[in-house]
């Protein structure tokens, strides 16, 4: 017999984690100061390899903010990319593009774009860079030497950043599309040390908004999960 049961902690951790979503469009108005501190103080409780966490959090907003989605913007126009974690498409493998390309005809789908409109993806996603007009974006660096394993505990850090935000009724989008311009971010906040592993903006959503609308899904329990023993 099991001896789960649910709890008012499990229905809550049900609620919280499953409740959160990428949002892609928010309203204009800020995240109260005191909120976004109780946030990353929250977010700061994160595990990490020997409690060393390695991560520096830098957030922009108002004129800095500002200052910044235009610099983005501009860093795209010019083909300006610099990445600290190398990207490459031969990375992902052919469940992963499977995947990909499931979420990708969801959300493009929600925004009235086809396909094979690859103007439109790209417009799109250039626009992004003005952090889908939230008011605020985090900066999620590395510290140390930016290896896999400090690189995985920002990780860790970055999902317990987003689910305190979530608790607190701020929504969120992690970007790692900010993180194609980590000279540009660097410079714009004069940050010095790191490798930039994602941006995350985040405010109160547009509710409205359809694209908020759109679901993603996750693999089977049995497919990505093997109980031993
Ligand atoms: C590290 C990371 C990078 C991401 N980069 C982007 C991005 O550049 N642009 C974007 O719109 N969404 C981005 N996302 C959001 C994912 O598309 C989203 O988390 C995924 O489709 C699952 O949907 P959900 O978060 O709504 O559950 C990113 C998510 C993660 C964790």
């Amino acid at each position: 017999m099991s001896r789960w049961a649910p709890s008012e902690l499990s229905d809550s951790a049900e609620q919280l984690i499953r409740g959160r979503h990428a949002t892609r469009a928010f309203r204009s108005e800020a995240v109260p100061e005191d909120t976004m501190r109780a946030i990353f103080s929250l977010a700061g409780a994160a595990p990490s390899n020997s409690n060393a966490q390695p991560w520096q959090v830098e957030v922009a907003s108002g004129t800095t903010r500002e200052r910044l989605a235009f610099a983005l913007q501009a860093a795209h126009a010019a083909n300006r990319t610099s990445v600290d974690f190398p990207y490459s498409e031969d990375m992902y493998s052919q469940v992963h593009r499977a995947r990909r390309a499931a979420f990708g005809a969801r959300l493009y789908g929600a925004l009235g774009i086809g396909s094979d409109d690859h103007q439109a993806r790209a417009a799109y996603d250039a626009e992004s860079l003005r952090f889908y007009g939230a008011p605020h974006a985090a900066f999620l660096f590395v510290t140390g030497d930016g290896g896999a394993r400090l690189a995985a505990d920002v990780g860790a850090y970055t999902q317990t950043l987003l689910l305190a935000m979530a608790a607190y009724g701020v929504s969120s989008c992690p970007q790692g599309l900010l993180s194609f311009y980590a000279d540009t971010v660097r410079a714009e906040l004069g940050v010095t040390g790191g490798q930039l592993l994602v941006g995350v903006s985040f405010g109160y959503a547009d509710e409205s908004a359809p694209v908020n609308q759109v679901t993603t899904e996750r693999a089977a329990l049995e497919a990505v999960t093997t109980f031993h023993g």
